[in-house]
């Protein structure tokens, strides 16, 4: 059966468009609202309270999001008391620890159903339940597109792992503990004792991870209740937080405050200085390009480097300091970092609630320990570094504040890797040809190479270097690295070598170098010599996929684009890149 006319876009006129559905005494408004009925959702004859939908991603299968089951009840609440209609539907779940090949493969996935189920449903505004790395960015990027009021809750950072005594962080610790398993400095005793510590509740990880990091930045973007992104889960003030947030769409509803309304150039540059100032995910700058590609705002590469020039790392949580996020949500959280960040922000951006960046600022409290003052940052002159030249021709970036600084500018001799099981076989191999001075390659690991871009560039150290002391080696590769990983590594690296980038044409033992403060990759090889490579690579088999990630593999861009799908993107920004400015102040 299917009843009924054509609805209104998302994002049309003003008013409810709900009511296209619900409004009247015809036989079709009656089934339409028989069947919110159905689900104790009481609905008048003339539908004059806004339907918000409560967009639901908890799952067994995703310990990172069970906390937002709780939430649900306070969310309808909140709607509720505002004179809304609170409508929960499930969406799928990205779990960063258990999906293969990677959560980021099914991103935009969720960005379509999100979108989707706008498009075909009676909703007026959305309040998104999201915590896991992909969650978030797949979340919103669904609502720019369908421009629906929205307003986005966060589950929060579970609980602090201690092992003997002293605190893990999620993923974090956990690599270095790796490492050190790896050198023969930890047992078995050890690695499963370990494995027990790391048990410890549900929540997001608790160091500046991309879970972390897109909560922060979706906040500091407008999105969210100010002072939410950091409260841990479990947190008694969760729940007040969520009713705020039901609260906020009925408003934002009534105002007509949507996504690309609130996302602005303005808000994105401030979301860029603020990934400088706590350290960020690199992962954010991928999915910053995919939600500013689908506002229509343009965003460069050269962006990030651009506006973190004067702009230090303040916030000391892991990977690029010594704390965990509980550290900051005591230390006053987003506010007090906007607070701290003032001068270097467009105060005058409006958040979903209607309230500026200066506003909140200015009612901020003074931050505490984990905040250091801007005259005092962690790390100066910003988190990332973008990198271009022949090895890059699209640009490459490297998380700086998570790096050795012994190594921002190297010169050494490439190792090769063609995809993650040729590294997987040959980097603890003894007769591997490695030095601590050699530049580790992984190459066709990309968003085309593997669909999805896995978080296989934290090439591990070769065991008989780590042995010998070895922390840090620079790396290079066109796949992504966790949020909570470390090391100079050279990440993102575009066109990928799939598509017949450069990164496909090296070999072992080319020199490469890397500086980073002058923002230049480059590969000493004869331009005849790379000629003369090109005209004899072959692109690789083409995987045999169906279903999504063949649509996946088929339309996908390059990282520097978001690596969202090209027909998802704002057809405006595809125009608007070559034509306006780059975002931000000067
Ligand atoms: Fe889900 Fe880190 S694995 S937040």
């Amino acid at each position: 059966m299917s009843p009924g006319g054509a609805a209104p876009a998302p994002g049309g006129e003003p008013g409810l468009r709900s009511r296209s559905w619900l409004a009247g005494d015809d036989e079709v408004a009656v089934l339409h609202r028989v069947a919110l009925a159905s689900a104790g959702l009481r609905v008048s004859q003339r539908a004059d309270r806004p339907v918000i939908g409560i967009a639901n991603s908890a799952s067994d299968l995703n310990p990172c999001n069970l906390p937002l089951r709780d939430l649900v009840g306070p969310v309808r609440d909140g709607i509720e008391a505002a004179g809304g209609i609170g409508a929960e539907f499930p969406t799928i779940s990205l779990g960063e620890d258990l999906m293969k090949p990677t959560a980021m493969l099914y991103r935009n996935l969720l960005s379509i159903e999100i979108e989707e189920m706008v498009r075909s449903n009676p909703l007026d505004g959305l309040v998104i339940l999201a915590n896991c790395d992909k969650s978030v960015p797949g979340a919103l990027m669904g609502a720019i597109s369908a421009n629906i009021p929205t307003v986005l809750v966060t589950g929060g950072a579970r609980g602090v792992a201690r092992f003997r005594g002293a605190p893990v962080g999620t993923g974090t610790g956990l690599w270095r503990l790796w490492d050190e398993r790896r050198a023969s400095r930890l047992d078995d005793a050890g690695w499963y004792e370990l494995e027990r510590c790391l048990s410890c509740g549900t929540g997001a990880c608790n160091t500046m991870g991309t879970a972390s990091t897109m909560a922060v930045l979706s906040e500091v973007l407008g999105l969210m209740v100010p002072g939410s992104s950091s409260i841990p889960a479990g947190d008694p003030r969760s729940a007040a937080v969520a009713r705020q947030a039901g609260q906020v769409a009925v408003q934002a509803v009534i105002a007509a405050r949507r996504p690309q309304s609130v996302l602005t150039g303005a808000a994105f540059a401030n979301a860029i200085v603020a990934l400088h100032a706590i350290g960020g995910s690199s992962n954010a700058v991928i999915h910053l390009a995919a939600m500013a590609g689908r506002a229509g705002v343009p965003f460069r590469l050269d962006d990030i480097a651009r506006l973190g020039t004067n702009v230090g790392v303040l916030v000391d949580v892991q990977p690029s300091g010594s704390g965990l996020m509980q550290d900051f949500d005591a230390a006053g959280g987003v506010p007090s970092l906007l607070r701290e960040l003032s001068s270097r922000l467009d105060l005058a951006a409006l958040n979903v609630a209607g309230q500026s960046v200066g506003h909140v600022a200015a009612a901020a409290r003074q931050a505490g320990a984990a905040i250091r003052p801007a005259s005092a940052p962690l790390h100066e002159g910003g988190a990332f570094g973008v990198l271009r030249g022949l090895l890059a021709p699209d640009g490459a970036i490297i998380k700086t504040s998570a790096a050795s600084a012994g190594l921002l500018r190297h010169r050494g001799p490439a190792v090769v890797f063609h995809g993650y099981d040729d590294m997987l076989a040959r980097i603890d191999d003894p007769d591997l040809p490695v030095s601590a001075g050699s530049v580790l390659v992984l190459a066709g690991c990309g968003p085309v190479g593997v669909p999805g871009m896995p978080e296989w560039g934290m090439i591990p150290i070769p065991a008989r270097l780590l042995e010998a002391g070895v922390t840090d080696m620079v790396r290079v590769t066109d796949a992504r690295m966790s949020g909570t990983s470390f090391g100079t590594v050279v990440l993102h690296v575009a066109p990928e070598a799939a598509v017949g980038g450069p990164l496909a044409l090296v070999e072992d033992g080319d020199m490469i170098s890397v500086n980073v403060p002058a923002g230049a990759i480059e590969l000493e090889v004869s331009e005849d010599e790379i000629a003369r490579r090109r005209a004899a690579w072959t692109p690789p088999e083409p995987i045999h996929l169906r279903g999504w990630p063949a649509l996946y593999a088929r339309h996908v861009t390059q990282a520097p684009l978001g690596c969202d799908l090209d027909f998802l993107r704002a057809p405006t920004a595809a125009l608007r890149e070559f034509i306006e400015p780059v975002i931000g102040r000067s």
